[in-house]
């Protein structure tokens, strides 16, 4: 007997443009790398905190979109060997949204302390694992979306 089930397909071209449109997102990430630079002085603490607390705010938008509009369950199963990779990237936005936020959290609380130049390396380390985790998220994305652009079935009505 056959079962049905639902099929996790991209919408190839929303997602493309969620990606091209979330300026800000980049913005932030771009400044964050930098005042974390391995090499650089402490950056001030309080604007780390405060970015940190956007940035887990501008993810949050940013996976809705994705969620909303870049991917879709399709009963059929129209994308097969896509179907995989395609559910599993959706299911890592609560994990990299659940990090970011216990990174703003953990930043909020040792970075608003006297003491928070103790805390600085712990934090520091913390952000490049969660940073070197959104990039490979984020590639491995790009890299369906070229895939399914390139067979020209990613695109739902
Ligand atoms: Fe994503």
């Amino acid at each position: 007997m056959a079962t049905v089930t639902s099929t996790v397909t991209v919408n190839a071209a929303f997602l493309q443009e969620i990606k091209e449109d979330n300026r800000r997102l980049q913005e932030l990430l771009g400044q964050l790398r930098l005042a974390f630079g391995r090499h650089s002085e402490p950056a001030d603490p309080l604007w780390i905190a405060d970015a940190l607390d956007e940035l887990r705010d501008q993810l949050a938008t940013h996976f809705a979109l994705e969620d909303a509009y870049g991917y879709f369950d399709d009963p059929v199963d129209a994308a097969p060997r896509f179907a995989h990779l395609a559910d599993e990237l959706r299911r890592e936005h609560s994990d990299l949204y659940l990090e970011a936020s216990h990174l703003a959290d953990a930043a909020n609380e040792k970075l608003r302390q006297e003491d928070w130049l103790a805390h600085w390396r712990g934090l520091r380390e913390r952000f490049w694992r969660f940073d070197a985790q959104l990039k490979r998220h984020e590639s491995r994305e790009n890299r369906l979306i070229l895939e399914a652009l390139e067979e020209d079935i990613g695109v739902g009505d």
